[in-house]
């Protein structure tokens, strides 16, 4: 008797150890590997696609890694930033996609991966992988990402109104930030993206030459110090849009923590990260990873990086419980 309970308690020991290794890999009812029955060859055909993409222009990488950021901030990871048409009343024709680019990769993948498996892999899934696969073609990690998510049948214009704007401040962030189940941490980390890729003086218009001051004058914002407002103001003369300039100081090409350094010296591009030194709590997140020694002795950037993007990649995921969504044919249409 006493053996037969001892077999019992350890099949049941090792049936919640199977659940626990489940647990580990699946994010809600995201999976790593969800195609590799289904579609073997998906996340290859991916990082084949977004190679090819970045060889030909290698400024078509970050502005993948920004895709996603824009897909999972609106509705969720639900591919819904990618549909076009319909009168400019869809979400990608809302300003605050202003200068979003790579799309046209995404339909890529999707041509060739509808070729191979029809009707299996959802563009809001192809979203994740590649924005996954430009950040280790950028020199960043390379990490698994779950997937299974399905594609939204909605897109309206008025949906991308909540993005985080340059413009905001810290507050304004973090709490954009925690309604998508985000922390503080995870702002600063993801907001390290910006290590990578460029802006256009567009968005930089209004620090240089339009800030609000106290008594009701405008002017440069004044935490931006004199010797890099000059070197802002002489790329971006006033009323220029179009101009780009990187993100990250001295490092625009290279994945690396040097976007902290500029944030915590102030040489921070556009508002939203220079604003990431005005909390306590942001500005010792910055700290952390600043130090030359956090790559010996952590925290550890690249890690800690590839976790938040799985983690955003999580948000209001419609998955296959989910009565709502479907696996698009063409990424740009609804079926
Ligand atoms: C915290 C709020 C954020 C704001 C206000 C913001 C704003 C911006 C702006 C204005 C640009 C320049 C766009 C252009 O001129 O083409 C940009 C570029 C970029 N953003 Fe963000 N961003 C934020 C967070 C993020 C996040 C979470 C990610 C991804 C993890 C990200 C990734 C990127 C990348 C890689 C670029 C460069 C794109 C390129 O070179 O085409 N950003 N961002």
């Amino acid at each position: 008797m006493a053996t037969r309970r001892r077999s019992i308690a350890a099949a049941l020991a090792s049936f919640f150890f199977l659940l626990l290794q489940l647990a580990a890999v699946s994010h809600g009812q995201l999976q790593v590997g969800f195609y590799s029955q289904s579609c073997p060859n998906a996340e290859a055909i991916v990082a084949s696609v977004v190679r090819q993409a970045g060889a030909s222009n290698p400024t078509l990488l970050p502005a993948l890694i920004r895709l996603q950021f824009h897909d999972c901030f609106v509705r969720g990871c639900d591919g819904s930033v990618l549909i076009k048409g319909g009168n400019n009343k869809a979400e990608v024709d809302n300003n605050k996609h202003q200068g979003l680019r790579g799309l046209d990769v995404i339909d890529g993948a999707k041509a060739q991966l509808e070729a191979q498996c029809p009707g299996v892999v959802s563009c809001a899934d192809i979203v994740i992988l590649a924005a996954r696969d430009a950040v280790a073609f950028t020199g960043g990690p390379s990490f698994d990402v779950p997937t299974g998510r399905r594609d939204s049948k909605v897109s309206n214009l008025r949906d991308a109104d909540s993005l985080p704007d340059v413009k905001d401040g810290i507050d304004v962030l973090r709490s954009k930030f925690a309604a998508n189940g985000l922390s503080e941490k995870d702002l600063v980390l993801l907001s390290a993206a910006h290590t990578v890729g460029t802006t256009a003086c567009f968005f930089i218009q209004d620090r240089l030459y339009n800030f609000p001051l106290p008594g009701g004058a405008v002017g440069s914002d004044p935490t931006i110090p004199p010797g890099f407002l000059s070197e802002l103001k002489a790329r971006c003369a006033p009323g220029d849009f179009n101009t780009r300039l990187s993100l990250d100081r001295g490092s625009e090409g290279v994945f690396d923590t040097s976007i902290f350094r500029n944030i915590r010296n102030g040489f921070a591009v556009i508002g939203s990260d220079a604003a990431l030194y005005n909390a306590t709590s942001t500005v010792d997140v910055v700290d952390s990873y600043s130090g030359l020694l956090s790559t010996f002795f952590g925290p550890y950037f690249r890690q800690d990086f590839a976790e938040a993007m799985v983690r955003m990649g999580s948000i209001g995921v419609l998955t296959g419980k989910n009565s709502n969504g479907e696996v698009r044919k063409v990424c740009s249409k609804f079926n």
